[in-house]
């Protein structure tokens, strides 16, 4: 794909020290936006397809105060990594499973949506775009957030008359603050983030911000997240807020199944694939909270965590400790999803493609 449209300036902000990096200090990165050189929108009006996009100079964009996103939530995002392998190549892995995920999430969300292959060539002129934003081997990635929003006026509850397709990019690092180390869970019992028939399955904007409070309360008490049960029981475990999340017990790894209310995530699947391959019997399944007592290890899984081990679990003031470290399960799934990511390890899949 080439990064060319007439809408391109040059880039102008961060000096291009040695031709091949942006002058930026590459050790330290987390999960911050770091504003790059471009972004890609494409337009299109209510019941018409997307046809043409460019790029453009990444920075703020004018939106009607009445548009459908401000006003009713409807937009989604999608989130995936761009790695740079030690000979210079980017590679992307499986852009078209977060392409699907968006076309069904715009259905539910009644927007139109960028054909697959439109997503994936416009994630990959992006990334080029930017490529000097992508970090050096083992620093880190450029993730890539696209966007899908009513950006028409939409002032009653009805459907935008204008959508945008935006994908912007930023180098990060590691999600928690705690870097790859182990996180601490507790599980929320008061708060819910989807219920069924909901938008929990889809990455629906509106999905997110209603975690935050519970979250807030959890971080007060020195917790890095909470984990979400179920809104009609309260009884089975269903997602961290940014992440799924697996249970090991002996050869038996779990997680819940997706019945609507837990994101189908590409990381969740392909992590549930790699340890397949490796002879693990791998459910998915209802897991009721207790089973959480009898596990060996838990870790979690998302683009932005990929697999984050996890410490502990508390839930109704009982804190549970779980295996950790070199020899934990979770390492050996991440040292293998990241080694294929990264171009490290052979990719026998068929999962990771130059951008
Ligand atoms: C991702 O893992 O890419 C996500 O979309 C989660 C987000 C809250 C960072």
């Amino acid at each position: 794909s080439q990064a060319h449209s007439q809408s391109i300036s040059e880039p102008n902000d961060y000096g291009d020290g040695d031709g091949q990096y942006a002058n930026f200090s590459w050790d330290n990165l987390g999960f911050n936006f770091i504003p790059t050189d471009y972004m890609y929108m494409m337009k299109c009006s209510k019941g018409e397809n997307f046809s043409q996009g460019n790029l453009h100079r990444c920075g703020n964009i004018e939106l009607s105060p009445a548009s459908g996103i401000l006003n009713n939530g409807q937009g989604l995002f999608e989130g995936l990594k761009a790695y740079r392998t030690d000979d210079g190549c980017l590679l992307l892995f499986r852009p078209e499973q977060n392409a699907l995920r968006m076309k069904i999430g715009a259905e539910r969300m009644c927007m139109p949506a960028p054909s697959v292959e439109q997503f994936v060539d416009a994630v990959k002129q992006t990334v080029i775009a930017n490529k000097r934003w992508v970090p050096p081997p083992g620093k880190g990635s450029l993730y890539v957030r696209p966007l899908l929003m009513g950006t028409g006026p939409s002032l009653g509850a009805a459907p935008a008359s204008e959508y945008t397709f935006l994908i912007y990019a930023s180098p990060v690092g590691s999600y928690y603050k705690e870097g790859m180390k182990p996180t601490h869970l507790v599980v929320e019992d008061k708060l819910h983030r989807a219920f069924p028939a909901g938008t929990g399955a889809v990455k629906s904007i509106t999905n997110y911000s209603p975690v935050f409070k519970a979250q807030n309360q959890a971080k007060t008490k020195g917790f890095s997240d909470i984990l979400f049960l179920d809104a009609v029981n309260g009884k089975y475990i269903e997602e961290v807020s940014s992440c799924n999340i697996f249970i090991v017990k002996e050869n038996v790894i779990s997680t819940p199944e997706t019945h609507g209310t837990i994101l189908n995530g590409v990381t969740r699947r392909s992590i549930i694939d790699i340890a397949r391959s490796f002879g693990y019997q791998v459910e998915e399944r209802v897991i009721p909270v207790e089973d959480l007592l009898e596990a060996d290890e838990v870790f979690c899984t998302g683009t932005a965590v990929v697999v984050n081990p996890v410490g502990s679990i508390t839930y109704k003031g009982k804190r549970v400790e779980y295996k950790t470290g070199a020899e934990a399960t979770s390492q050996k799934l991440y040292k293998t999803l990241t080694g294929i990511q990264t171009g490290v390890i052979e990719d026998k899949m068929g999962w990771v493609q130059p951008a």
